[in-house]
């Protein structure tokens, strides 16, 4: 048997859902006992020299000081030699330590990847082939057309997030019932372009379709937008919780999430990836992950992880974030209140970073018109909508963009959507 049938093997027997669902790919991938896995064995060595990577022979880095000058409290060694391949120990356990939750099922450790678009990618890898069914939110965030479809080639399902202004309750179990053999599933919440998140009763159904489904799957929440939610009574827990006890036969819970929205920190691309798995499964998945990391970009970078590190360990973290999201709070009241008094209909919002907006005209052509007027939104055309990001936009704007909305469309007093 080699590496990789030997991971395969283990997942057969610890994990059958997992194993089910990997692609041709991911049952090839293992982390070949390489330059990375040689050198992380000999990091206590007294004379380590398996990378290669510049230090003064005591592991100390010797990066020049153009570069060591702009660091401040973190040292030249957590910043410019090479993380781990699957990430910075200690960020890992403290990334766990922030979304364990004391009721839930153990998991994996995160696994650090380069964003979460880059987590995503990875799962893809493993799991997608050209005959696997993808189901998508629709409305869905667009990327995961590229990488679900485009990119791995699965076999796109959309599945409706609402009629009209109604979450659509009984959409998961037929979207699951279109799986063939074995699917993937996207769930996103609070969702982009959406902004939305369901009550727990709301959710309750899909949840329940999920833990029935009839054939094998990989359940993906993307938790991006963790924490941004505006309203009370809906739901503050990732469903990665409520399903990563779920029956190893038939379902692997994944969540995606990271510190590009939830800590507020886009450039850093720090993203994770964490199964609901634990033991030999939870080990044969990252040693397939960190196989497929090693052959697209390796290691994630260092200094990014170094300063998420620092920022979990800093105890006024949570405060300074708290008081971010009062700012998109506030912008979030602004904007309905104004979509209100302009009498504009829209898809039911209630958190994260967006509202989308139906429109009967042809949306790209709105776009452009509203650009005219110095006012930049995104056009959907599939779903004929715009999305507004009024998380970039400043509270005492938000009236002016949607009194120059209304003017150019004939204003949709759809009663169903608001
Ligand atoms: C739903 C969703 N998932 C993932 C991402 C990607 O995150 P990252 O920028 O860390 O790759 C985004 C970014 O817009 C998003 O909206």
């Amino acid at each position: 048997m080699n590496s990789a049938e030997k991971l395969n093997d283990t997942l057969e027997r610890h994990h059958p859902a997992a194993h089910a669902c990997l692609s041709q790919r991911g049952r090839r991938l293992f982390f070949p006992m390489g330059i990375p896995a040689q050198a992380g064995q000999a990091k206590e060595a007294s004379i380590n020299a398996t990378i290669g990577q510049l230090t003064d022979g005591a592991g100390h880095a010797m990066a020049p000081a153009a570069i060591c000058q702009h660091l401040e409290g973190i040292t030249p060694e957590e910043a410019t030699l090479y993380a781990p391949q699957g990430g910075n120990k200690a960020l890992r356990a403290a990334w766990k330590e922030r979304i364990q939750q004391s009721e839930a099922a153990p998991t994996s450790s995160p696994f650090c990847t380069v964003g979460l678009t880059h987590g995503l990618k990875l799962v893809a890898d493993l799991f997608v082939d050209e005959d696997t069914e993808v189901l998508l939110p629709e409305p869905g965030w667009g990327n995961y057309d590229l990488i679900f479809g485009t990119s791995c080639g699965g076999n796109i399902i959309r599945y409706p997030v609402f009629d009209g202004h109604h979450f659509r309750q009984d959409a998961m179990r037929l979207a699951l019932s279109k799986i063939k053999t074995k699917g993937v599933l996207v769930l996103n919440f609070p969702g982009n372009p959406t902004g939305y998140t369901p009550s727990a009763d709301e959710l309750r159904p899909w949840l329940e379709a999920i833990r029935e489904s009839p054939k094998p799957i990989v359940v993906v929440c993307d938790d991006a937008y963790t924490g941004f939610v505006y309203e009370e009574d809906r739901i503050t827990q990732s469903p990665f919780h409520d399903l990563a006890g779920c029956n190893p036969e038939k379902i692997l819970p994944v969540k995606i999430d990271g510190a590009t929205k939830e800590l507020v920190f886009f450039g850093a691309r720090v993203g994770f990836v964490t199964f609901g798995a634990t033991g030999p499964a939870a080990d044969a998945l990252e040693l397939k992950m960190k196989g497929a990391a090693r052959a697209s970009v390796s290691s994630a970078p260092a200094i990014s992880q170094s300063i998420v590190l620092s920022a979990l360990q800093n105890p006024a973290l949570d405060a300074q974030i708290d008081k971010i999201r009062n700012v998109i709070l506030h912008r979030y009241e602004a904007l309905k209140t104004a979509l209100d008094t302009a009498n504009i209909a829209y898809f039911p919002f209630n958190s994260g970073f967006f509202t989308l907006i139906p429109v009967q005209c042809d949306p790209e052509e709105l776009r452009l018109k509203l650009l005219k007027d110095g006012i930049g939104v995104v056009s959907f055309a599939r779903f004929n909508a715009i999305r507004i990001a009024y998380s970039s936009a400043r509270a005492e704007d938000l009236p002016l963009l949607v009194e120059t909305l209304s003017k150019h469309i004939s204003v949709d007093k759809d009663p169903a959507l608001h």
